[in-house]
């Protein structure tokens, strides 16, 4: 067996936060109260939450520091100023427009942007992009390469979207059904690969060849600039800023969830350069968010995210980010559970269907895997697959499965140290030797949209 090495945290620990005992016989009670759905447990009741690395950051103490910095003023706080310079430093564009989290800066854009009956292309959606696509009676298409739907090929930038297909789609649909272009980095639902700036070349001129506007779906853009240092040719003696801004200037924008990689917990904002556009989009800003110097953030949080999002930038950070994703994900494909190839950048991914492979598609294989993952272990992870991206879009409303029946192993940003990460990897070896015990689901209650956060199962 080779020797699989942990990075080194690049940061020393000054706070810590006791991580509390849980009894197998609670964690089962509390899967029955939450309709065996791991979204509506205790926190406090969690061992190690992979759920998300979404808000779930550890922040600096210079981060900590900035927010007793915060001007708390209805308008023209100075940590909106502190914010756009930020912001401008590495996007490039001169409208700024803070949101509460990513969605709301999905929601102000396409709000402003997409009309009923128009096509979204994208690499992959993300959840709550195809839905906010979605609710305003347009279509979310992805246009991913065949290979990112293949868990095994080993490629270095298996985010990158179809050009030919993104083609074919603007002749079929016609230039002015299509109000902008997505390109998601890195792909999270495609299992956080990254996007190489060859394609984001390639893209964005389709895009400037038929007037679209090509935006950046930029939650994770440092861990994508991280890759293309470290994978795409001509780009090693590259800062991670100058590829950042290399990526941004092909674009028209970008929406961004602060809650990755600007390293806070909540936050997010969009932000390009059209005049008339930033109107429309303040004006539904003010609506639902707040002014448009603050957009529902209080002037503290619109502070930490003015300095994550340069902390970010710093390279043993990323070394180590990618690194620690690496080193879970070698630990389980050597003890041979299924996980998707290469490792991302945020998270790794077990092919559920390929864990519990007496479980059919129809009782969902990786929701089962969340269940005996929280039951076993107290650990929390999420499924991307059946329950969250099933549609009833076949044969008398039958429910169609998308590629990949996935549970995601999602690793908070400088929150759980190497040994955190070898007890996940003992469990799912220990769970992979007894999958055979695990039992599939069915769903009793769910709702139209985003399923998967509300709906309640039973086992079977
Ligand atoms: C790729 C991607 N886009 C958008 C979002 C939405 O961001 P938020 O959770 O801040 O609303 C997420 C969140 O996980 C994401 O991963």
């Amino acid at each position: 067996m080779a020797d699989i090495r942990a990075p080194m945290e690049p940061f020393r620990i000054k706070t810590v936060e006791p991580l509390r005992p849980v009894t197998r016989g609670e964690r089962e009670s509390l899967l029955k109260q939450s309709g065996f759905n791991v979204f509506g447990i205790p926190a406090e009741k969690v061992t190690i939450d992979l759920l998300t690395d979404s808000g779930t950051s550890a922040m600096s103490d210079d981060q900590w520091a900035g927010l007793l910095s915060g001007d708390e003023s209805y308008a023209g706080a100075r940590n909106f100023y502190h914010l756009e310079e930020s912001v401008r430093s590495i996007f490039g564009f001169s409208h700024v427009i803070p949101t509460h989290q990513g969605r709301a800066a999905e929601r102000v854009l396409f709000g402003a942007m997409v009309a009923k009956g128009d096509t979204v292309p994208n690499n992959i959606h993300f959840d709550t992009t195809r839905a906010n696509v979605e609710v305003l009676g347009a279509q979310a298409v992805d246009l991913a390469a065949a290979e990112a739907y293949d868990p095994d090929t080993d490629l270095p930038f298996k985010g990158d979207m179809d050009v030919a297909k993104l083609k074919k789609l603007i002749d079929k649909r016609g230039r002015e059904r299509i109000p902008l272009v997505m390109m998601t980095v890195t792909n999270n639902s495609g299992g956080g690969q990254p996007v190489s700036l060859k394609n984001i070349k390639e893209v964005s001129e389709v895009c400037a060849h038929h007037g679209i506007p090509f935006y950046f779906d930029a939650c994770r853009f440092a861990e994508n600039a991280w890759f293309i240092k470290k994978r795409e040719k001509g780009y090693a003696k590259k800062s991670v800023l100058e590829i950042a801004q290399e990526m941004f200037s092909y674009a028209d924008g970008a929406t961004m969830s602060g809650k990755k990689d600007a390293l806070v917990n909540i936050g997010g904002f969009v932000t390009f350069d059209d005049d008339a556009l930033a109107e429309k989009v303040k004006n539904l800003l003010i609506l639902s968010e707040g002014f448009p110097t603050y957009g529902g953030l209080a002037g503290r949080d619109l502070e930490a995210m003015a300095r994550g999002l340069k902390e970010v930038l710093d390279e043993d950070y990323l070394d180590y980010r990618t690194g620690q994703v690496a080193f879970l994900g070698a630990l389980l494909d050597q003890a041979g559970v299924p996980v998707l190839k290469p490792f991302g950048g945020h998270a790794v991914y077990i092919l559920a269907d390929r864990f519990l492979p007496h479980i059919r598609r129809a009782q969902y294989p990786g929701w089962a895997l969340t269940v005996a993952l929280y039951r076993e272990y107290g650990i929390r992870a999420v499924e991307i697959g059946g329950v969250m991206f099933g549609q009833k879009t076949g044969k008398g409303r039958a429910e169609v499965y998308p590629e990949l029946e996935m549970v995601r192993l999602a690793i908070p940003r400088r929150v759980y140290t190497a040994s955190h990460l070898r007890y996940v990897a003992e469990a799912l070896i220990d769970l992979y030797k007894n999958r055979d015990k695990v039992r599939g689901l069915r769903i009793v209650r769910e709702s139209p949209f985003l399923r998967h956060f509300t709906a309640r199962l039973e086992e079977i």
